[in-house]
């Protein structure tokens, strides 16, 4: 596996961010500390402000000094979760999304993370929540974005579904748009039959469905790899760059090693901030190892072939 750089910062992240090369940043995948959640055990922590207005205030700071680091391509996934205090939810993720937007971000799409493994609650008068928020918020409107990296199964029509004819209305059972009761129909040749059923899948979907990470070093929430993967595929180029401004255990980090990524972490917090760097070395030296055990395994195969 190709070695890729990976950068570990220490400190508030709107300090540290506003130092990084201008235009040297593809994407941000970050799920930044929840208001009111957690102690984080450092004196800049974001999250324990003493109203939204300034938690949110302090997050848009964040993204206002990080932005000239990120190309005019770039773009940002930010996952937040929401908050109910004194018996009333407070809207968090939104009230960030939009101080965004007023901040002159673009705001591309608003995905629901659904986690089929949250919590059960005793929460008797309202429905349990098993959901987060994940932005996708652009610097400009010339963003990248590989729609085709991240595509998804179709649901109504399978490989088996569209030989059979598919839906009734394309055709009598048995019958393809080619060929029976709708054959000959203009708006039903070949070229329109695979645009409308990409042969990559559907485009991906703003529901996600994802479980809840496994790691448990930390004792804070991490995000799944998976949810990282999807951010980067579609986002970051190969060989680009990912930046976690709030990096905690380095999740980030290590899907970016996995796919090719350069990738920059920030955190306050300098024990996290270790813990970060040992999980991306370790992922490193097991992928060194097997490399290296591939490696002899093909040259034993060969010599025995000669
Ligand atoms: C929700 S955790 C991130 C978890 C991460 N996504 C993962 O998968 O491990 C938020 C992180 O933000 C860090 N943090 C809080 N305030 C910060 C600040 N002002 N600057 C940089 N990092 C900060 C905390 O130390 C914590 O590690």
């Amino acid at each position: 596996m190709l070695k890729h750089i990976c950068q570990f910062l220490l400190g508030d992240a709107a300090l540290v961010t506003a130092t990084l090369e201008p235009q040297s940043i593809d994407t941000v995948v970050t799920s930044p500390p929840y208001y009111r959640q957690r102690d984080y055990a450092a004196d800049d922590q974001i999250g324990n402000e003493s109203t939204p207005r300034a938690y949110v205030d302090r997050l848009v700071e964040v993204f206002r000094a990080l932005r000239p680091a990120i190309k005019s391509t770039g773009s940002l996934w930010i996952v937040l979760g929401d908050k109910y205090v004194d018996g009333q939810l407070l809207g968090m993720p939104w009230r960030v999304a939009l101080a965004m937007q007023d901040d002159g971000w673009l705001l591309r799409a608003d995905c629901i993370w659904h986690k089929p493994n949250a919590m059960p609650s005793s929460i008797a008068n309202r429905p349990t929540v098993d959901h987060e928020y994940l932005f996708l918020v652009a610097k400009t409107a010339d963003y990248y974005y590989n729609a085709d990296a991240i595509r998804e199964p179709h649901v109504t029509f399978s490989e088996r579904s569209r030989m059979k004819g598919g839906r009734r209305h394309f055709g009598l059972r048995g019958g393809t748009p080619e060929q029976g009761k709708n054959s000959g129909r203009s708006n039903l040749h070949d070229a329109r039959w695979d645009q409308a059923f990409h042969p990559l899948g559907r485009n991906k979907r703003t529901v996600w469905s994802i479980p809840l990470s496994k790691f448990r070093g930390a004792h804070f929430a991490v995000f799944p790899e998976k949810l990282v993967e999807t951010c980067l595929l579609a986002t970051c180029p190969p060989g680009g760059t990912v930046l976690d401004p709030f990096a905690g255990a380095g999740t980030t980090a290590l899907v970016a090693e996995r796919l090719g990524r350069h990738s920059i972490s920030v955190d306050c917090n300098a024990e996290y901030l270790e813990m970060a760097k040992r999980r991306v070395l370790a992922a490193r030296s097991e992928h060194s190892i097997m490399n290296a055990s591939a490696q002899q395994a093909a040259s034993l195969q060969k010599s025995g072939q000669r």
